[in-house]
């Protein structure tokens, strides 16, 4: 008699393609990735102001942590004695958590990088601490994340050359390190960066390198730093046919609506951004008819839903007016239901990506899609 598998290892499988375009799905213990994916960002143990639950019921199968905030902010000792991140958010599904680097980058004080790691400060409390590539993938391990990322180092963009290239090889030798820490781990999954700015030689010469570690995953970062859409997508173009086909493709930090239609054409499988949640935050409403903002005054009387056809009560049953109001006068319920809103709308247009390209009608779907946007505050 054969044992039966108590859990599935971390797999990938590509169901159908349209040109770059792919649908599939990540199978792993705590559950399946539909690709391509949108994860919505959870930085601090929270995607502000949801329930995990009602992420769940919008579609979304995974979500995005982040190693930095965390560490800092309950501690990766203290959630590890309270049974891991999955159990303290109550989200049973999987978990993908950032390596670290970028967040120390862009939010830390005093940060100083060295050949072993990055010492900075807290930018909550001031305090001291360090980071290094055996380090964050121990952060992540204790947090119990099913999808780690290694640490790397993004350099924004315009950068010289020189610098574009320090970081990708020094970026390099934290993926070596990364992944002789993560080790062999049934059902979990260690992904590499590919680094190298807006130069196409580096950026072949990252994703080649990376691809001889034999990764479950390769994630494209160092994008959406201050380049223009089309150097973006030139960078993604010049990576994808150097990445192993049969692995999934992340495309870190990324992006506007319109950033996923063009990405998902290059072939890229799995998205994070913040903008969903944060632009929710801020009176903006991402909508089939395109972003709407709500701070605006002709929405004041306005007895339209923000989509009438739309499965999400927020979209569905709330007035602009009443959506002007909350945003205009600081209420926490705008800024809840702005949120709903713009996750449920990314959802909803990963599920028509995933349908397109499964009908081979892809290329037809993001012109539609667009075409309604442009029709955009009607
Ligand atoms: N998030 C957005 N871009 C990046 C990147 O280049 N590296 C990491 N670690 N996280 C990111």
């Amino acid at each position: 008699m054969t044992e039966p598998q108590a859990t599935p290892d971390f797999r990938f499988h590509v169901h159908a393609t349209d040109g770059h375009a792919r649908t599939g799905a990540i199978t792993m213990p705590r559950g399946v990735v539909r690709t391509p994916a949108f994860m919505p960002v959870g930085t601090a143990a929270t995607v502000k102001a949801m329930y995990a639950d009602q992420v769940r019921d919008l579609g979304a199968d995974i979500v995005l942590g982040n190693t930095y905030h965390l560490m800092l902010r309950p501690g990766a000792e203290r959630m590890a004695r309270l049974g891991g991140l999955h159990r303290f958010m109550r989200w049973e599904g999987p978990i993908l958590t950032d390596s670290g680097g970028f967040q120390v980058m862009s939010l830390s004080a005093l940060r100083k990088l060295d050949e072993d790691g990055v010492t900075f400060r807290s930018h909550i409390d001031g305090t001291s601490h360090r980071m290094s590539p055996e380090r964050s993938i121990e952060i992540q391990g204790l947090l119990g994340s099913d999808i780690q990322m290694q640490l790397d180092e993004c350099v924004r963009l315009p950068a010289p050359p020189e610098a574009i290239e320090k970081a990708m090889r020094l970026s390099l030798r934290w993926a070596e390190r990364c992944r002789a820490a993560f080790g062999e781990q049934p059902g979990k999954a260690m992904f590499g960066i590919v680094q190298g700015g807006d130069v196409p030689e580096l950026r072949v010469a990252s994703a080649r390198a990376l691809v001889d570690l034999d990764l479950k995953g390769y994630a494209i970062g160092g994008l959406a730093v201050g380049e223009p859409q089309a150097v973006m997508l030139a960078m993604i173009e010049t990576v994808e046919p150097h990445l192993p086909a049969h692995k999934p493709r992340y495309l870190m930090g990324v992006g506007t609506p319109d950033d996923l239609l063009r990405s998902v054409e290059r072939g890229v499988d799995m998205f994070d951004c913040v903008m969903p949640t944060r632009a929710g935050r801020h009176g903006l409403a991402y909508t089939r008819h395109g972003r709407i903002n709500l701070r605006n005054a002709r929405h004041a009387e306005d007895t339209r839903p923000l989509d009438e056809t739309s499965a999400c009560p927020a979209a569905r049953d709330y007035s602009r007016a009443y959506l002007h109001h909350l945003v205009r006068s600081d209420e926490i319920l705008g800024m809840m239901l702005l949120t709903w809103n713009n996750l449920a709308y990314y959802q909803e247009l990963m599920a028509g990506i995933r349908a397109a390209i499964r009908e081979g009608r892809f290329l037809a779907f993001a012109e539609e899609t667009r075409a309604g946007w442009e029709r955009a505050e009607a």
